[in-house]
Formats: C-alpha cells, structure tokens, sequence
C-alpha cells in the first residue's frame, strides 16, 4: 500500500515537473512558439504552397534563416520541407539575397527591388519557367532572414501564402534597445531579473540565452543593442571587458544587431589615467580616438557610443566649461572613421536652474541646432519629464530641424508597476508617434523617421524590459512590449492594436473568442493605469526613489523637482502645474498652433490638462463634472477596468497552458490590489486639500492616509 502511494507520488511529480518545463519552455519562447496548427484543412492549404525550399549562399546569417525557416515550418505544418540547390519545380520558397538570385527573378522583381532598402524585404509569389514560387529576398542576407520571420508570422497568424506580395522596408536606420545593466549585473529599473550578460564567464561561455536574445530580436527587425547602463562605469571601455563585448558581438552579428556601449565621459581620467576629460585637451581628443581604435580592431562592426553627460551627477563637458556640442563631437571625431554613430542624451536638467524641469532639455539643447556632426544623434525622451503614464510629447521633437533626433522610449515599466502590471505600452508609443507637432504639419513619425527634416541618420530607443528570468520580462504580457517596440522602431506608423493582433496569435493562439477580447484587454491596460495612478495629466506622484506605489506626499528631497508636491501642486486653491503662458510658459516650447491649443483650459486636451493648468477643485470638466468628482471618478474608473481585465482573463482558461494562466491571473489579482492602493491614497491626500467628499460610485478606503504614508519599500526592485 505505502509502496503503491510512493509510486502514485513520483508518478505525480514527473507530470507535474514534465507540465511544468513545457510549460516554462512556452514563456521562454517568446512571440516565436510556432504552435502546431492541428487543423488539416488549414495544414493541407499551406502545404499546398510549400513543397521545397531552394536557398542560394551559405553564410550564418542564411543559415540560420534556413534554420528558423525549417523550425518553424516543421512545427506548425508538422513536415519536414525537402531542401534543393536549384530551382526547378514548383511551390519552392526561395530564399537568397539579391546577387544570388537567378538573373531572370532579379529582373522580375525589378521594381520590388527598386523600393526596397537596405534592410527591406520583398515576399513575393511568382511564375518562375510557367511555376508558381514564393521568392523571400532582399538586398543583403540580414534582409532575408527579416523575410524568413515576415513569412513564418504569416503562417504564425493564419494569413493566407498562396499569393503574396510584400515589400517591406524599415523606416528608421538604428532600432535599438538600451539596456541599463550594470557589471554587477544587477540592472537599472529592471525588473526580470539580473542582467543577460554573464560577464564573469564571458569571453569563454556563450550562454544559448544570448543567442535566444538575438533571433527575437531579429525577428522583429531590432538592430542593436546598447550593453550597459546609460549611469556609466568606465571599466566596460577596458581591455578585459572589450574582450567580453566582442564575443557577444560575433554572436549577435549573423543576426543583425550591433553591439553599442555607454562611454563614461570622465574614463580618459578613471581608466586611462589622465587628468582631466576636457574634450578640448589633445591627450583626452587622442585618448577617446585611441579608444575608438582599440574596440573597432576587435569589433569592426561596432555601433559607437551612447552618453548620458552632465546628468543626475554623470560627468560631462560641462564640468570644464565646455557644452554638449564640444563633448558629442569630440567623441563623433573618434568613431567616425569607422562609421561609428554618438547617441548623445538629451535628458538632462539642473540642479542649479530653477526653471520648470519639463523646460530644460529644450532650453539647453535649441540653441545648438545645426552644430552637431552627421555622424551625432540627439536621443529624446518621449517626454520632457521622465517616462510618465502620460506626457505631452517632447517639445525638442520638431524643434531642431538641423540635427539628428531620435526617440527614446522606455520598455521596462518603471513608472508603470515594474513587471507586474499589465500595460500594453505599444498603444503609449502610438499615441506619442502620431502626436501633430505642427511642425509643418508633422507627427513626431515624421520627425524621427526623417521624411520632414532630411536626417542623416535616424533612430529610435527602448529601454528594455528584459532580465534573465525565466520568461524574460517578468510578466508574461511584457513580451508584447518588447515585441511591440520592435514592430514600432521598423515602421513608426503601425497600428498598435494591430501588434497587438499578431503578438497575441504568434504568442497564444489564434482562437478568435481569444483574441477579441485579449487584445480589447491590452488595448484598454494603458488607459488604466493613466487613469488609477496619473489621470487627467498628472505626473510623477510616484513614491519616491524606487517608484514603486504612490507618493504624492512626498516634499522632503534635497532638489525640489526630486518631489511628487513640486508636480502636483495641489493646496486649497486647486492642483496642477500651470505651464501655461500664466505659469512656466512650457507651452511656449511647442509650435505656435499647439502651444495655443495647451495654453487654454478649454481647448487643452483634458488628458493633460493638470500637466498644462493649475486649476480650482471646482473647475467644470467637459462632462459637466467638477475636477474633484473628475479626478475622483478616474481613480474608480482605473480600479474597475483592472477589475474587468480580470473578469476577462478568468474566462480563458481553454486558451491558454496552466503555468502562463495562473502566472497572468496572480499578476493581475496585484494589479487589482495596487490599483486600489493607488486611489485610495491618491485620494485621500488630495480630499485634503479639496476639502470635498468622494462622489457616489467612487469606493471609500478601508485604510488611513497615514497609514499609506506609513509604508516602506526599501528592497523594491530595480534601483
Ligand atoms: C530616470 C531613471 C534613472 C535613469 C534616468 C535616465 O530618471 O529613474 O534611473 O538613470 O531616468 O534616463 O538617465
């Protein structure tokens, strides 16, 4: 009996530890499950289309798109493809760059081509000898494997392949992720973990994970990667660990991505024992080109430089007098001989200008326009404070029509409940992307894909959410946050709910009564967490240090912007911060259209209305209600459409494995509880000073004020 009940048990274990790992493996997998379709009819249709695969040239990267193509085919369609050399027969795909191409296909594609740039792809069915065959090509073999991924998300999506014509370039030049990881590995904001990069067993140990990193990251056409924190430590520049960048270097390469790295301005003093780092001095100008030489004959292909300068007490020109045109430049001059770019920060404020925080990037960085090298490009926030639910965009973007600018996001959620709030931020990305500038009647796309202003180069930045956990980005749903950033920096005018659509199906399941609503639930996340911690444009009320939970009490930090009060300015008379032309005069900064537009209550959007205008409690919103029962109901509102998120997700048991099912449900279940935490806190502070009571429909909290103010975080993550 004992014996038989031993047995039961291990029987027991092995099931639950072999659910588990396939399971974990589902996480891992990312966007790239290639899910067996299980479905004949669907199966027979593609095979129909599918009956060989002709790949001409052998280097790694077409090696590994055969690889990713023969994965991903034999796993949905669950048939090997038979490979051939030539291209005779019917129903092939045909893969190859250009040049490799029989001459005859080169020409029928001829106008493909045409539109096509470096890295675009064309997926195009064609009559090859009076026999149909499906071409993926482009002008180089990193464009190839974009194809490969393009083709295997068709099928990912249930998208038809009998007739395809696709023709799809990048619009933006570098897609690149900034990780913040430190060499301690642990990393800046992160909140999946400590840091990919094994640096203590790099050269020698090339964890499979990084070539994992890779391929999801080719699959969405990323091209770079900045290794390490923008808070630089000069040690990476060393010769002991550029020995570890070039290994992940060579192994990112085959798949497209360049290596990048922070360079801390005041190295030529910490590691190459200099006295100073003026970039007027010869030996700091020899050191940095010195430098720069060094890494390019390990790493030919390296990317260059990312500097954060003369911010929150990083080193910079400034510290000898110099600006930010001197230090980008002196740094410009050292890469470019190798092609190298300068990615130069334009997020900084001072701790000795009182002005208006949201004011200083512009103040200090207009005035250089037109002075900075090709070969330097100004990185800009999305907004001019500091990743918010909600900002206004970045008054910088359209205003220096002479320089290179590009766009900074942030994946990982630092102001959004790290890693366990669900937060589709591809919709926050949409909205700042299509935002008018006015600037000739330009959208911030426009502007940093260089159709307004002619840039020589363009880019666009996401902080990364990613760590060594398990499934990479802490909650299951932040994949589609990296993924969704991905989609964006290829092509800025992608509709967010459509990444959404393919995220979802390439990530889950295609089952209709699935998606609707998932994607209704991801669509919706980004309006609730703006309205449960920041609404009606609200800002920085976080706790803080960490960020984590609300703060707005907090006005006890050395520099007043550091303070939820300096944000809020909530008193008797009302809340906001009036940046009208009344107040800071922020909204001088915008073109004269939009500066109109903000600088009056009545036309300022009202979802930034408290970032714009400091107005009464009892000032009538556009639904009639006054900003206290408005503010009030928008904490509710938050709190219930995390409530139906969980409603929603309840139901989809069917759809998806127990492991990412439970894991989503329990991360919601917080959500729910911090979302509550948030109002109730937020609300009982500001009821202070509106003296008002709750409208009907808002809950009352169970808990004081004080005891709010009470709590402590001091191991939240991320710091
Ligand atoms: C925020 C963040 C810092 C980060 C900084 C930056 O302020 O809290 O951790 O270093 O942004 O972007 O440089």
């Amino acid at each position: 009996m004992k014996h038989l009940k031993t047995k039961k048990l291990s029987l027991l274990i092995t099931f639950f530890t072999i659910s588990f790992t396939l399971s974990a493996q589902k996480d891992y997998k990312l966007w790239l499950q290639y899910e067996p379709k299980n479905n004949l009819e669907i199966t027979t249709k593609y095979l129909n289309s599918i009956k060989g695969i002709a790949m001409s040239g052998n280097s790694e990267t077409l090696k590994i798109a055969l690889t990713e193509l023969n994965l991903g085919l034999s796993n949905m369609l669950g048939n090997q493809i038979p490979h051939q050399t030539n291209i005779e027969g019917s129903n092939l795909i045909i893969i190859g760059n250009k040049s490799s191409l029989d001459a005859s296909v080169q020409e029928t594609l001829k106008s493909e081509f045409e539109k096509t740039n470096k890295d675009g792809f064309i997926i195009k069915t064609i009559s090859i000898n009076n026999k149909k065959n499906i071409v993926i090509t482009g002008k180089n073999d990193v464009a190839v494997l974009y194809g490969v991924f393009s083709f295997l998300r068709q099928i990912q999506t249930n998208k038809p392949i009998e007739n395809l014509s696709i023709v799809d370039s990048p619009k933006i030049d570098v897609r690149i992720l900034n990780h913040w990881d430190n060499l301690d590995r642990t990393v800046e904001r992160g909140y999946a973990g400590f840091s990919l990069w094994n640096w203590h067993k790099l050269p020698d140990f090339i964890d499979q994970r990084y070539v994992d990193y890779a391929r999801a990251n080719a699959s969405i056409g990323i091209n770079g990667t900045v290794l390490n924190n923008v808070n630089a430590n000069a040690l990476i520049l060393t010769p002991q660990y550029l020995e570890k960048v070039q290994a992940l270097a060579s192994t990112f390469r085959p798949y497209g991505i360049k290596v990048y790295l922070t360079a801390r301005f005041s190295a030529p003093i910490e590691i190459g024992g200099l006295k100073t780092a003026d970039p007027f001095d010869t030996d700091v100008i020899n050191w940095w080109k010195n430098k720069a030489a060094e890494i390019y004959a390990q790493i030919p292909d390296f990317g260059g430089f990312v500097i954060k300068a003369n911010s929150e007490g990083q080193p910079g020109p400034q510290n000898y007098g110099r600006n930010h045109v001197d230090g980008a430049n002196m740094l410009a001059d050292a890469v470019a001989p190798f092609g190298g770019i300068v990615m130069w920060r334009a997020f900084v404020y001072s701790e000795h200008d009182a002005d208006d925080r949201a004011k200083q990037a512009y103040s200090e960085f207009v005035p250089y326009d037109g002075k900075f090298k090709d070969n330097v490009i100004v990185q800009v926030k999305n907004g001019a404070i500091d990743f918010q639910p909600r900002e206004p965009f970045h008054p910088l973007f359209g205003a220096m029509p002479k320089t290179n600018t590009m766009m900074e996001f942030q994946i990982t959620q630092e102001y959004l409940g790290f890693s366990t709030h669900l937060v589709y931020l591809p919709k926050l990305y949409q909205e700042v992307l299509e935002s008018d500038t006015y600037r000739k009647g330009s959208t911030v796309a426009k502007i940093i894909d260089g159709s307004l202003y002619n840039n020589k180069i363009t880019g666009i930045a996401g902080v990364a959410n990613i760590g060594n956990d398990l499934n990479w980005t802490g909650h299951p749903f932040a994949q589609a946050n990296w993924y969704g950033f991905g989609r964006l920096a290829w092509n800025p005018y992608l509709d967010s709910e459509s990444i959404a659509d393919e995220w979802l199906r390439s990530t889950f399941s295609n089952e209709e009564n699935f998606v609707k609503p998932i994607k209704e639930m991801m669509i919706q996340s980004r309006e609730a967490v703006v309205n449960y911690m920041t609404p009606l444009g609200l800002h920085h009320i976080m706790d803080t240090g960490h960020h984590y939970g609300p703060g707005p009490w907090v006005s006890d930090l050395s520099r007043p912007e550091w303070n939820p009060v300096y944000y809020h300015k909530a008193s008797k008379d009302g809340i906001g911060f009036n940046r009208s032309k009344t107040g800071s005069n922020a909204t001088a900064q915008y073109a004269p259209e939009m500066a109109k537009l903000f600088d009056n209550p009545s036309t300022c959007p009202e979802k930034d209305l408290l970032w714009f205008h400091h107005l009464s409690w009892d000032y009538k919103l556009k639904n009639g209600h006054s900003l206290w029962d408005g503010i009030a109901l928008k904490y509710q509102e938050g709190v219930d459409q995390v409530g139906s998120m969980i409603a929603t997700w309840n139901k989809m048991e069917n759809f998806v494995d127990p492991m990412r099912f439970k894991e989503i449900q329990m991360l919601l279940n917080i959500q729910n509880k911090e979302a509550k935490w948030w109002r109730d806190a937020c609300l009982l502070y500001f009821q202070q000073f509106s003296g008002k009571e709750l409208p009907s429909g808002v809950e009352k909290s169970t808990q004081s004020l004080d005891y709010f103010k009470s709590l402590k975080f001091p191991f939240a993550p991320g710091n």
